[in-house]
């Protein structure tokens, strides 16, 4: 009865690959009760794609993002039963282009509460892939717990033919069971790739294998039903931070202001009036600025706005006093931290300090 149920929510969801695949397991798992011998993992629900749906099997762009709960994304796939005791919980349904501060403090506040309890062995959070390696870094930050952390999502939508949310759902539960996980930081897991939640970035607008961690690599793979990892993240995170969500309300205003030929101060000015704290320049090359932007940073940075040099091009460290003299001006540079990944960090640092060498430092060991 229970199979023919199953089937039923995978003709509704458009997800019969994985019931095919996971009916004989399912038939294992019919009746059971949580076992004691499985790590208990709860995910997460935050939206995206992975909780989509599209008008036909073939629509793999141009479908609704975030509309599948969580208990549906759990009984797509009766496999999960094989790896974990799972349970979950929506924390919020959105669609990540429309990610804020307030969702990831929620998220994170959440992330803790879990992970205090003894009873809970990892967390997996779905999640858009257009934002997702910047919440896995904001989370990488600010959880309080080595116990493991994992992020996926999906580029098609559950509906799609061959989504590719089910394996990545089953694949991420399988490392956020896993012993080899703890102690990593925050995790991505997706496309068969584990990832740091530092490095890792989407790469392409629509195929299955967008995250990326340029130069740097990804961490290790999933492969038959468990974790192979072959390096681990070397910079500073998760139990080792000092960033404390129990002391942060809110998260102050930081923008991102993009560097192209013919560029003006006007974005950056027009920021300063909107009361941002900390500005960060995506810059060419080695987080170069343009002659015309750079009196409206400096006349930003005498009025206290933060000033952080990154670069648009996807990867390599900025050279502190290669392309600007930092120490001159008062700014900071991003270390390897992209835009995106740099605006949270100087989030979370303004929280602690306005202190320059005190921010620097933190882009240097996180
Ligand atoms: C989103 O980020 O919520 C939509 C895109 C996706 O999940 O791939």
């Amino acid at each position: 009865m229970q199979i023919i149920k199953s089937l039923h929510r995978c003709l509704t969801l458009g997800l019969c690959a994985a019931f095919v695949a996971g009916a004989a397991a399912q038939g294992v798992a019919e009746g059971a009760q949580a076992s004691t011998k499985l790590p208990n993992v709860v995910i997460l629900a935050t939206g995206g794609t992975i909780a989509g749906t599209g008008a036909t099997s073939t629509t793999t762009v141009g479908y609704t993002a975030a509309k599948v709960g969580v208990e549906r994304l759990i009984e797509a796939v009766p496999e999960l039963k094989k790896v974990a005791n799972v349970r979950g919980e929506q924390v919020f349904q959105v669609a990540s282009e429309n990610m804020t501060n307030d969702l990831w403090l929620k998220l994170g506040r959440r992330v803790n509460e879990l992970l205090a309890q003894g009873d809970v062995d990892g967390i997996v959070i779905t999640h858009g892939t257009d934002t997702l390696e910047e919440t896995a870094y904001f989370l990488d930050l600010v959880v309080k717990s080595s116990k493991p952390v994992v992020l996926v999502g999906a580029m098609r939508p559950s509906t799609a033919i061959s989504a590719d949310g089910p394996v990545n759902l089953y694949n991420a539960a399988t490392l956020a069971a896993s012993k080899a996980a703890v102690g990593k930081g925050v995790l991505v897991a997706l496309n068969d790739q584990i990832s740091a939640g530092r490095d890792v970035t989407k790469m392409n607008t629509s195929t299955a294998d967008t995250f990326r961690t340029p130069d740097l690599g990804f961490l290790g793979y999933m492969q038959d039903n468990r974790a192979h990892f072959y390096r681990a993240p070397t910079r500073k995170h998760t139990l080792e931070t000092e960033f404390d969500l129990a002391k942060i309300d809110s998260l102050p205003r930081v923008d991102i202001v993009y560097g192209y030929a013919n560029a003006s101060r006007v974005p950056v000015d027009a920021l300063v009036g909107a009361g941002a704290k900390g500005i960060i320049h995506a810059g060419v090359g080695d987080g170069s600025v343009h002659k015309d932007v750079m009196p409206g940073l400096t006349d930003a940075r005498k009025k206290g706005v933060i000033i952080v040099r990154s670069a648009r091009v996807g990867s390599g460290i900025i050279a502190r006093n290669g392309e600007a003299n930092d120490d001159e001006l008062d700014f900071v540079v991003s270390d390897t931290l992209n835009p995106q990944k740099a605006r949270i960090l100087l989030m979370l640092a303004l929280t602690r300090t306005s202190g320059t060498k005190d921010i620097q430092r933190m882009f240097s060991t996180y």
